[in-house]
């Protein structure tokens, strides 16, 4: 069994004093134990969030990390760096990194071995344009942004990775994936991922779906049986929405 993962991407929103009202909201709430629940707060809210979800449920993420340890790189956080914050997830080859910041399947690889090589666990995010989905090449982009993402990743790591389907069309627009067809790219996710690693490793590598998640669709997203969770971009922004993400009824 596969434990549900809920994570919020705050993107560049939030400064300190708003993000401690966002996190005191949701740690007012007690969630149920069988999920696990991330939030990625914007750098320079990182340790106010830290200091406050310490010996709650709720886990810290970043948005980025760089893959070096120190040096010379101007504007860059370093693992070490994250980790000193307590950091333990990381989103790594968003597709607005990819897009506005030039990101590339290899620089993407090096950052997921660089949280990997540091303890925490990325979340790589692949998917589609809708250029790319009308084309009917969806399916060769992810494969080649899996390939490409996971090069060298041992199979022993493979456990220290979450997976992310975000359709590019679906992000921000309101126009989620339908719960099928989201499922039915997980689900090809998941195949490449056991032909990476093996079957029995596709079979514990958890894939959220992201792209317009909403109290309203989690529900019918979570029942699908290759969907593990969500990654939660403007809804996350809002402690009750979230909080209902989280609640969402088990219902596979
Ligand atoms: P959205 O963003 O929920 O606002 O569509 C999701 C994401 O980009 O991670």
């Amino acid at each position: 069994m596969r434990k549900p993962i809920l994570a919020g991407n705050w993107k560049m929103n939030n400064n300190i004093e708003e993000s401690i009202e966002l996190v005191k909201k949701l740690t007012r709430q007690e969630y149920p134990v069988d999920r696990d629940i991330v939030i990625c707060p914007p750098f320079t809210a990182l340790y106010a969030v830290g200091e406050l979800i310490e010996d709650t449920r709720i886990k810290l993420g970043a948005q980025n990390i760089f893959f070096e340890n120190k040096g010379a790189f101007t504007g860059e956080i370093s693992p070490l760096m994250l980790k000193d914050l307590g950091v333990e997830y990381v989103i790594v080859g968003h597709s607005e990194r990819r897009q506005f910041f030039n990101e590339t399947d290899e620089t993407i690889n090096l950052k997921v071995k660089a949280a990997q090589g540091h303890d925490m666990i990325p979340i790589l995010c692949v998917g589609e344009s809708l250029a790319q989905r009308e084309g009917q090449i969806a399916e060769n982009i992810v494969k080649q942004q899996l390939l490409g993402g996971l090069k060298d990743i041992s199979d022993a790591m493979a456990s220290k990775l979450v997976l992310a389907y975000e359709p590019i069309w679906a992000i921000g627009t309101g126009r989620t994936a339908t719960s099928q067809q989201a499922n039915e790219m997980i689900a090809y996710i998941r195949s490449i991922l056991s032909q990476i690693f093996g079957e029995d490793k596709a079979q514990e590598i958890r894939i959220q779906y992201g792209g317009s998640v909403k109290p309203e669709n989690i529900t019918d997203l979570m029942k699908q049986p290759d969907i593990d969770g969500a990654l939660v971009g403007g809804a996350s922004l809002q402690a009750e929405d979230f909080q209902k993400i989280i609640n969402y009824q088990e219902n596979k």
